[in-house]
């Protein structure tokens, strides 16, 4: 059996997915040990809900430290679902080949600092992109960098906005971010 970590800054869509993927078999061989927050937020009552072990850890000077020392020693995985704060490059080295993130966009296109959540979707909308998707990948030290598992693309509709794109996106994401974990945990 192996044990991922997961952390979240969000609503936890992408939270409950997995959740649901362990439950169904799809994720195999797999159990949450627990749900770590840098911020308030509803991820942290799906993971509640579910009665899996919660932590918030609220962003300040030490925070990727902080970080470290709560994540349990046994995890095999550590997986970035909708988790907002940079990590330390320490941090990711330490990790390295067992920290994955999901990202909403194309990468290597529309990532790197500042690039998260809406404002990839309206840089994307912006630049008059015909495509767009989402991008599971390995995380490094360089933000958005990390090689990539696995990535899907759809083709943008030029009635799409911010926010029908947002929703295109997380529809992917709940497809490849469950089989890219799958894919981690039992090559
Ligand atoms: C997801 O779309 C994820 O790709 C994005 O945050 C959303 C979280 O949604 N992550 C980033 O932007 C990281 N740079 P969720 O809380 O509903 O899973």
């Amino acid at each position: 059996m192996k044990n991922i970590t997961i952390l979240i800054s969000g609503s936890g869509t992408n939270l409950q997915r997995i959740i649901d993927c362990i439950d169904s078999g799809e994720i195999r061989n797999a159990r949450i040990i627990q749900v770590i927050a840098d911020r308030e937020c509803y991820g942290l009552q799906r993971a509640e809900k579910h009665r899996i072990p919660t932590r918030l850890i609220k962003r300040g000077k030490n925070f990727s430290e902080e970080l470290d020392k709560a994540i349990p020693q046994n995890t095999d995985l550590i997986v970035l679902a909708g988790f907002l704060s940079i990590l330390k490059p320490e941090f990711c080295e330490k990790w390295k080949g067992k920290i994955i993130n999901i990202h909403p966009a194309l990468l290597p296109k529309f990532g790197g600092k500042g690039m998260w959540g809406h404002h990839v979707h309206q840089a994307v909308i912006e630049s008059g992109e015909k495509e767009s998707g989402a991008t599971v990948h390995f995380v490094t030290s360089g933000i958005d960098e990390g090689e990539i598992i696995l990535q899907r693309k759809f083709e943008i509709d030029e009635n799409d906005t911010p926010e029908t794109l947002a929703e295109k996106v997380h529809q992917v994401e709940y497809d490849i971010f469950p089989k890219a974990i799958d894919l981690v945990l039992n090559k």
